[in-house]
């Protein structure tokens, strides 16, 4: 695919009403596997991977009444206009002190599966009573470099390049409020 040709924003995949009700659904889920797991003793913090699961993360922890706090990672791994993964790096630090807390992991999409991998890696390495992952969108296995599943997926989407609600192309499009297809000219 060309790194910095014509694009523009196609088909909608899923629009902002099936979102909510999911976003909603997953906060509800997200909330009882917690409490079963322990409930907030201990602590629970969630971690959203920046910048693309923002808009995920503000509408999700409004539908998780567990007492939590939020501590932030930003990965990035499609620097500039492309859509091909350049593998995950991690900017600035990993939030500390996660030993014995339970830990959720949020992102906006599971692709090839490295910034998940890594992340939850080092999330591991503090020793957290727990990690559990959630992701809203889920692409095939087929396109997974690094083997991995997340716990909690809000919908399976085919192999596309999508934008909105959070995820961009070369940074723009995380303000569309339904998801879209991108389509490169
Ligand atoms: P992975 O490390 O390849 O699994 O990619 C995860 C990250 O790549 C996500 O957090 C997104 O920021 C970005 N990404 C992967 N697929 C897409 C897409 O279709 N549109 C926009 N961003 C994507
Ligand atoms: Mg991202």
């Amino acid at each position: 695919m060309s790194e910095q040709g014509h694009h523009r924003v196609g088909k909608v995949l899923i629009d902002k009403d099936r979102i909510a009700q999911r976003v909603r659904e997953m906060g509800a889920e997200l909330a009882r596997r917690l409490d079963a797991d322990g409930g907030s003793a201990g602590g629970v913090v969630l971690i959203p991977i920046l910048t693309g699961a923002v808009v995920f993360v503000a509408d999700l922890i409004r539908h998780m009444p567990v007492k939590m706090s939020l501590g932030l990672v930003t990965v990035s791994s499609y620097p500039g206009a492309t859509v091909e993964s350049k593998g995950a790096r991690i900017r600035g630090e990993l939030p500390k002190n996660l030993g014995g807390k339970r830990v959720v992991i949020v992102d906006d999409i599971l692709d090839t599966g490295q910034t998940l991998s890594v992340v939850t890696s080092l999330v591991r390495e503090q020793n957290p009573a727990g990690v559990r992952v959630c992701v809203l969108l889920r692409k095939p296995p087929l396109a997974r470099k690094v083997p991995f599943e997340a716990d909690h997926v809000g919908f399976d989407i085919p192999d596309r390049f999508v934008v909105g609600y959070g995820l961009d192309y070369n940074g723009y499009y995380r303000n569309l409020p339904e998801i879209a297809e991108l389509e490169l000219t």
